[in-house]
């Protein structure tokens, strides 16, 4: 029942995720797959799936940690330049999407596309085209770190223009300039995170240093946070929501040379529906949170409702599994909305 101290979200999906490999993913996995009903997963693990039996291995090791959940990993598989139609064809059934990282613009990418010349891309962007398979890509090139989304913006114009029946999915959009973008060409589609909807640059570095913030593309300046709120909250049919929830060990964010990556799986919905609450647009959140990317991906996911009730949620210092610790965004913060309850479709 949906009043205004419960919500129900139907069958929720993380089009953006990392969930890592060994402890790491044996920790972070269920955090995922007791709340949501599916989650595309990105390749870069090390090393990064190119092969299918690796991508097959990774998905038998993915389903082994969700324990019994009801949850379905939707992998994909990491972009290179030598993929044949025939290899793309076989593995086809067992991917929801090609991954495009350019070349060393985040964690474990050293592998990514060195150049992002649309004739050098050509045949596999063709292949994907005549096979169906959606194109995901980090889009940022290697300029100012506030500046690299935008920079990257003609590169994904020359791709929605070159490939105009492949799916281009814009992960994380981060900045005003790429919602434009995304609306000018019919092929162009988007995720958006919770902590681009949520953080500034101010939240990294305004004040005291948090790492638990730094990620790429960064956050950047309120002007592009109420840009993505704006299109997240009315729902807007090409975005959806993916977490980009990526999580590093402890040490590894409160070091030297600390890594990308904001941990939010497990308060991601919490979150969203506290926002789509104090904005007034929990009627968008299934469309946001699930239906737009059904349409978009043709997943139909198994059925799962999870309710939400407004009660304090006091969210943990860190999540812990054998030597591996890491930290949850707005950790030992309290959040107003919180899991009450979670039914499969055995239970109603
Ligand atoms: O902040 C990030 N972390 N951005 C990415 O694109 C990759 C991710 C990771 O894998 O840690
Ligand atoms: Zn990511």
């Amino acid at each position: 029942m949906n009043n205004k101290n419960s919500f129900i979200i139907d069958s929720p999906l993380d089009m953006h995720l990392h969930l890592r490999d060994d402890d790491m993913l044996k920790l972070v996995a269920p955090l995922t797959s007791k709340y949501f009903s599916a989650a595309l997963v990105m390749p870069n693990i090390i090393p990064p799936i190119t092969t299918k039996e690796a991508l097959l291995s990774y998905k038998q090791r993915i389903k082994e940690a969700c324990k019994n959940d009801s949850f379905s990993p939707q992998l994909t598989i990491f972009f290179q330049t030598d993929y044949s139609y025939e290899f793309l064809k076989d593995i086809k059934d067992e991917i929801i999407a090609v991954k495009l990282y350019p070349f060393g613009v985040t964690t474990n990418s050293e592998t990514g596309v060195a150049s992002m010349d649309v004739d050098i891309l050509r045949p596999v962007l063709e292949s994907m085209e005549k096979l169906e398979i959606p194109l995901c890509v980090h889009g940022e090139t290697k300029g100012f770190i506030m500046d690299r989304e935008k920079e990257f913006l003609p590169i994904y114009e020359s791709l929605a223009i070159n490939f105009p029946k492949l799916k281009i999915i814009m992960e994380h959009i981060s900045s005003e300039e790429s919602i434009t973008l995304l609306e000018k060409y019919d092929n162009l589609y988007a995720t958006i995170t919770v902590h681009h909807l949520m953080l500034t640059l101010d939240d990294v570095l305004g004040g005291m240093l948090n790492p638990h913030t730094f990620c790429k593309p960064v956050v950047k300046k309120p002007t592009d946070k109420e840009a993505l709120r704006k299109l997240a909250l009315c729902a807007h049919e090409k975005v959806m929501f993916g977490s980009d929830s990526a999580p590093h060990q402890k040490e590894a964010k409160e070091c030297h040379d600390g890594a990308a990556g904001v941990f939010t799986s497990p308060i991601a919905l919490q979150v969203l529906t506290q926002l789509f609450e104090e904005n007034g647009k929990l009627e968008n959140l299934n469309a946001f949170v699930s239906l737009n990317a059904q349409k978009i991906y043709n997943l139909i996911p198994t059925k799962k409702q999870i309710e939400l009730i407004k009660e304090d949620f006091r969210v943990p210092q860190s999540y812990q599994y054998k030597n591996e610790e890491v930290v949850p965004l707005f950790a030992e913060q309290t959040l107003s909305w919180s899991i009450k309850s979670v039914k499969d479709k055995d239970d109603y």
